[in-house]
């Protein structure tokens, strides 16, 4: 079954269009992201499909059922927000029950849902406090796990690790993708963070201006992007583009090329000048200013002694680079 379709979904703020037709579906147990840059309208996308907004025009489905006139509560959705939006007052225990009080639970199905995810989230310790009294991290547990009682039919994640450090970014991802695997639900998830993208999704929606550029795995945006947006959006370091290039591109166009593409070689067809090295310990980034005075990112894997100030060539396979249009289209090298 599809857990989600959205056919022709447009919406504007008076007479700013802020989504412009807008179709996609979501598999049953389909993790699926939706990147893009801050302001692309990933937020209002969920807002619609969660009906704390509603479509300027076309459809949203929800397991089959036209959801446009149906109020949030009875979507069959949960959603975790960026900010928490935990009750103070209330402890862990209470704001995950909360929602399944309000839909008139029985006492024992409250206990036993929210004994499992107290478990699953590794909050045992915590029920008793108030959200005051608990880190960013585990807030945002409890955030999930008031979400994860509801057993909705589609998980929505607003940038849920947008307010944690890198590290506990890191462990809260893993948790995430874990808890999608154990679960097995189908989960849409908004960031403008490329690496969460990449590393969770089974697909991954890439939005740009309140549209969508390009739906796929995350291995397919990566190595087949249909324009230079998705391209330079996907990857870290990003891809570099050269408007001078040693291959035919269009007039006006670009040649992308992945810094882990490009590698020293004697006599290489590009030609420049290294200008910093960052030194990560695992790999080096040597950034290069080319002949033409054009910026490139340079990957290596392991350590490199290259110093700033010297001369490098640089060579890269044919079939590892891609060609863009003036319209930042791809089109066969
Ligand atoms: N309630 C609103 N009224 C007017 N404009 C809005 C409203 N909500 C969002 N927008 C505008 O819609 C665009 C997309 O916003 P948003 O969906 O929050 O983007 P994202 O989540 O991708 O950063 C932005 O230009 C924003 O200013
Ligand atoms: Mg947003």
């Amino acid at each position: 079954m599809t857990a989600l379709t959205l056919t022709n979904v447009c919406k504007s703020f008076g007479a700013v269009e802020v989504l412009k037709d807008i179709n996609l579906t979501v598999e049953d147990g389909e993790f699926v992201v939706f990147v893009g840059p801050s302001g692309c309208g990933k937020s209002t996308l969920l807002r619609v499909i969660a009906g704390l907004e509603d479509a300027t025009s076309g459809t949203v489905e929800i397991g089959g059922d036209v959801v446009n006139t149906i109020p949030p509560a009875k979507r069959g959705i949960a959603m975790v927000f960026q900010s928490y939006a935990l009750y103070p007052h209330l402890t862990v225990r209470d704001n995950m029950a909360l929602g399944l009080k309000q839909e008139k639970q029985p006492r024992s199905v409250i206990d036993e849902r929210v004994n499992k995810a107290v478990s699953m989230l590794d909050l045992g310790a915590y029920v008793d406090r108030r959200p005051s009294d608990l880190s960013g991290g585990q807030r945002q547990r409890v955030a999930i796990g008031r979400a994860i009682v509801r057993e909705p039919k589609l998980f929505l994640f607003d940038e849920p690790l947008s307010n944690l450090d890198a590290a506990l970014r890191m462990n809260t991802r893993i948790e995430i993708a874990e808890l999608h695997r154990t679960l097995s639900a189908s989960m849409i998830y908004v960031t403008h963070d490329q690496t969460e993208a990449m590393t969770l999704a089974d697909k991954i929606v890439v939005l740009r201006d309140g549209r969508v550029e390009q739906v796929g795995s995350p291995m397919e945006l990566y190595n087949n992007p249909a324009n230079q947006f998705v391209a330079g959006f996907l990857g870290s370091p990003a891809m570099n583009f050269l408007k001078k290039a040693p291959l035919t591109i269009p007039k006006g166009g670009a040649l992308g090329i992945r810094p882990e593409h490009l590698r020293p070689a004697k006599g290489g067809r590009i030609k420049g000048t290294v200008t910093h090295v960052e030194r990560l310990g695992g790999d080096t980034n040597l950034l290069v200013s080319t002949a033409e005075q054009e910026p490139l990112t340079v990957r290596i894997f392991g350590q490199d002694d290259t110093q700033v100030g010297a001369a490098i060539e640089l060579d890269f396979n044919d079939t590892q680079s891609f060609a863009f249009d003036k319209s930042l289209q791809r089109v066969a090298i």
